[in-house]
């Protein structure tokens, strides 16, 4: 028996965790899932964004699944996103973008998996206004080569456990010359250990155009925060959206499951989310925990409700009437009869 922290979370969250967590039962693996609150949630039952009952319940389970988190644009509390990944020293966001059969998109067989610090440079909180008329303001983003040098090395180990063939720095080094130059160099040294694996290094803006021109050139990304945050929603605009798209939260100690979508308030408490996004988090999260078997029953049920497009949310087929709660249905009867 598993015990996994479960963390709702806010606007659509609640609906696709529920979703989430019904299709992991569905795979009979036994999950003890600690519920614990976290953003708009968290203030509302504890009047804190991030409680401490929920920093200890991730620090003693090790392992979360967690649903997307609001936090107000240029205002208000940090975000707690971040906040986690800072608690818990959870440097690498991994991040696959993976065409299916039958999503509406431009490509087909995209299969990227973006290698994403999760720590650094613009996302540390060190910013301000310069005075109180706000005539200015500064963010400070540090780059590490602690910092550099792992991230870089966690892609590579990928790429050489999974068969891929090749990781792409992604940079901004012929502008910012300190902070993208070390990451560049730092990078650079560490795929010398990798002679199997090839390594290119592309700048960010040449990076967005080939993306979008030819997605299939890539294999394995590795990247800087703020790069990384933008270019991974890319991505899954390339497989059809962020309905699709999974990500992870991982570290030493603890690991966080999480979709790459946001809390989308537009849709909220609908009943039209798509939790796909999340369900195949849960996936990648049962692989983390050991439970192959059960993930690929997963990815095979989901394959096959998203190659039908009756049985999808609307996002992926504007025709269809299917809810978040049908749509976790039909990966159950999938996972059930195969
Ligand atoms: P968003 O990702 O929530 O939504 C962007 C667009 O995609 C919206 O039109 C939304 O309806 C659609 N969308 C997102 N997920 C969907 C799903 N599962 N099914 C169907 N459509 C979906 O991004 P937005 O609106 O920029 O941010 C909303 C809030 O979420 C903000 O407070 C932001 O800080 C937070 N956020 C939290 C994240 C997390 O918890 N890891 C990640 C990104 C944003
Ligand atoms: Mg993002």
């Amino acid at each position: 028996m598993y015990r996994v922290t479960l963390i709702p979370g806010d606007g659509i969250g609640p609906s696709i965790t529920e979703a989430a967590v019904r299709v992991i039962e569905a795979t009979g693996v036994a999950i003890s899932w600690d519920e614990q609150q976290a953003g708009l949630a968290g203030i509302e039952r504890h009047k804190d964004p991030l409680p401490e009952q929920t920093i200890a319940s991730i620090a003693q389970n090790k392992v979360a699944l967690k649903g997307p988190l609001t936090t107000q644009l240029g205002k208000g509390f940090r975000s707690v996103n971040v906040a986690l990944r800072k608690e818990f020293d959870l440097y690498i966001n991994l991040r696959p973008a993976k065409s299916f059969e039958g999503v509406p998109s431009r490509y087909n067989n995209v299969d990227i998996v973006m290698f994403r610090e999760n720590i650094e440079e613009f996302y540390s909180g060190i910013e301000h206004y310069i005075d109180a008329q706000k005539s200015a303001a500064e963010t400070i983003g540090i780059i590490t080569r602690y910092g550099s040098e792992r991230i870089v090395r966690a892609a590579f180990d990928y790429a050489r456990a999974n068969g891929r063939k090749m990781v792409t720095i992604v940079h901004k080094a012929n502008i910012m010359k300190f902070t993208g130059g070390l990451f560049l160099e730092v990078g650079r040294k560490v795929a010398e250990e990798f002679p199997d694996i090839r390594c290119n290094d592309v700048i960010i803006d040449n990076m967005a155009m080939q993306l979008v021109l030819n997605p299939n050139q890539f294999d394995v990304i590795v990247t800087t925060n703020l790069f990384g945050d933008i270019l991974s929603d890319l991505c899954s605009g390339l497989v059809g959206g962020l309905g699709v798209a999974p990500g992870a939260n991982i570290g030493k100690e603890a690991a966080i499951f999480e979709a790459v979508h946001g809390s989308a308030p537009d849709i909220a408490g609908k009943d039209i989310a798509n939790p796909s996004a999340l369900i195949l988090a849960s996936a990648m999260m049962l692989n983390h925990l050991g439970e192959q078997r059960a993930a690929e029953k997963i990815y095979a049920a989901i394959r096959e409700t998203l190659r039908n497009p009756h049985e999808v949310t609307r996002d992926l087929n504007p025709d269809s009437a299917v809810g978040t709660k049908q749509f976790a249905e039909y990966i159950v009867q999938h996972i059930k009869t195969n």
